[in-house]
C-alpha cells in the first residue's frame, strides 16, 4: 500500500495571466479537461495489478483548501487528510510533516511524494516506474525518478547516475544530486551522459525520510514535529500548528536532504514528462495541429503557425491572423502577447508588474 503525497503549495507565476497566486496554475485545466491538480491525484489513486493507492494525504495552505476539496469531490477522490500549511516553508518542512503525520498512523507506511502540478500522459508506464521503485524502497533507499535530459535546464535538479540502468528500469543507485545548476555546469552534465533530470516525485518509507531529516536537517525536526503533534482539526482539515510552524526553515527537500542523503536510488523513467514551467510547454503538450497551432477557449486562429492562442475570458474573443512563434492568452482582466521564444521571461514580467503595484 502507497500513500500518496500531493504538493499544492506553488503559485506558477510563469504561466500568468492564466496561472494566479489567488489561482495557481495546479487548479487550472492547462492540458485537456481536468485540472493539473485531479489528473495528479487521479494518477496516484486506485489500485492497479501491482500498486495499492490509499487515499491521498493532500498539504496545502489555508487559501487554497477548499478548491483543494472540491476539486477532489468532483473526481471522486476522498482525501485521507487536508493538512493545512500555516504559511508557506518550502518543500522540506512539508515532506516531513507528512512523513510524520503518516508514520504516527502507520509505522510501515510507505510515500510518494508528488507535485500537483506535472503532466505524466502514460500512467500505466508512470505506475510501472513507482512498481520499479518498490525493489529500493524495501532496502531503505529514498527513490528519485530520473527524466533523461533534453537540453541544459537550470530550473531542475540533476541526478548523477552511479551505474548505466540496463534496459529493465530498475532502480539504480544515485552518485551525486546537484540541485538548479548554473548553465555552464548544466551544459557539462548534459555532455557527460549519466546524468537524469530529477523529475521532483519521492518514493520511500515515511521511517527512512524521518531519519535522514534527522541526520541531515535537524533543525527542522523539533519545530515540524511539535506542529503536527499538535494540529488542530478544522472545518474537516487538519491545520498545522502555526507557532512552531513558522520557527520551521524555509528549504526544499532537494537542498534538505537529497543533495546529502546517501541512500538515494534513481529508476530511470523515459515516458512523457513535463512539469509545464512556462507556455511552451503547455503548447508542447497540447498537442499542437499540423501548423503548430494550438487554440483554448474563445480563440481563432487563421494562417498562424507554430503559434498558442487561447482565450479563458468570457468577454475577450481573441483572433489571430497570419502569426507564427507566438503567444497570447487572455483572461477578462489581463492578455499576455509574447514571443514564443521568450515564455520563460513571463516570471520577470510578472515580478515587475507586482512592482508597479
Ligand atoms: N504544500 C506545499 N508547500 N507545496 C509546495 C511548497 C510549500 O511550501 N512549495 C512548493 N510546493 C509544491 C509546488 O506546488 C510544486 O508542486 C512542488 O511542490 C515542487 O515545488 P517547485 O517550487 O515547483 O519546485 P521546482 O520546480 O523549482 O523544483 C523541483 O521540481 C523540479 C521538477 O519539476 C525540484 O525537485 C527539482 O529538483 C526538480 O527538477
Ligand atoms: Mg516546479
Amino acid at each position: 500500500m502507497i500513500t500518496p503525497v500531493l504538493l499544492c503549495g506553488g503559485s506558477g507565476t510563469r504561466l500568468w495571466p492564466l496561472s494566479r497566486k489567488s489561482y495557481p496554475k495546479q487548479f487550472v485545466p492547462l492540458v485537456g479537461d481536468e485540472t493539473l491538480f485531479q489528473a495528479s491525484a487521479r494518477r496516484l489513486s486506485g489500485t492497479t495489478e501491482t500498486l495499492q493507492f490509499s487515499a491521498p494525504t493532500v498539504l496545502t495552505n489555508s487559501d487554497f483548501r477548499f478548491i483543494v476539496a472540491e476539486q477532489l469531490q468532483a473526481v471522486g477522490i476522498d482525501p485521507g487528510v487536508i493538512l493545512i500549511e500555516p504559511e508557506g516553508r518550502n518543500t522540506a518542512p512539508a515532506v516531513l510533516a507528512a512523513a510524520l503525520h503518516c508514520h504516527a498512523e502507520d509505522p510501515a507506511a510507505v510515500l510518494l511524494v508528488a507535485p500537483s502540478d506535472h503532466v505524466v500522459p502514460d500512467v500505466a508506464a508512470f505506475h510501472a516506474a513507482v512498481a520499479r521503485g518498490m525493489e529500493a524502497v524495501a532496502q531503505g533507499q529514498l527513490v528519485t525518478f530520473g527524466i533523461t535530459p533534453a537540453h541544459p535546464e537550470t530550473a531542475y535538479g540533476y541526478l548523477e547516475l552511479a551505474i548505466t540502468p540496463d534496459s529493465s528500469g530498475s532502480p539504480v543507485p544515485l552518485k551525486q544530486f546537484v540541485e538548479k545548476p548554473d548553465l555552464a555546469r548544466a551544459t557539462e552534465m548534459l555532455e557527460a551522459g549519466n546524468f537524469k533530470w530529477n523529475a521532483g516525485i519521492f518514493l520511500f518509507r515515511a521511517s527512512d525520510m524521518i531519519a535522514a531529516f534527522r541526520e541531515y536537517a535537524p533543525e527542522l525536526m523539533a519545530p515540524v514535529e511539535e506542529a503536527v503533534e499538535t494540529a488542530k482539526p478544522d472545518l474537516g482539515f487538519l491545520r498545522l500548528n502555526p507557532d512552531p510552524w513558522g520557527q520551521a526553515k524555509d528549504i526544499s527537500i532537494d537542498y534538505a536532504v537529497m543533495e546529502k542523503a546517501t541512500n538515494l536510488s534513481v529508476v530511470p523513467f523515459d515516458a512523457a514528462w513535463s512539469d509545464l514551467g512556462g507556455w511552451d510547454a503547455v503548447w508542447r503538450e497540447s498537442g499542437p495541429n499540423a501548423d503548430g497551432v494550438v487554440t483554448g477557449g474563445a480563440a481563432t486562429a487563421i494562417d498562424c503557425q507554430n503559434s498558442l492562442l487561447r482565450s479563458d475570458s468570457d468577454q475577450l474573443e481573441l483572433v489571430g491572423i497570419g502569426l507564427d512563434n507566438i503567444i497570447a492568452v487572455a483572461m477578462n482582466d489581463a492578455v499576455l502577447v509574447a514571443d514564443s521564444s521568450r515564455a520563460q521571461d513571463v516570471k520577470a514580467a510578472v515580478t515587475a508588474l507586482k512592482k508597479k503595484g
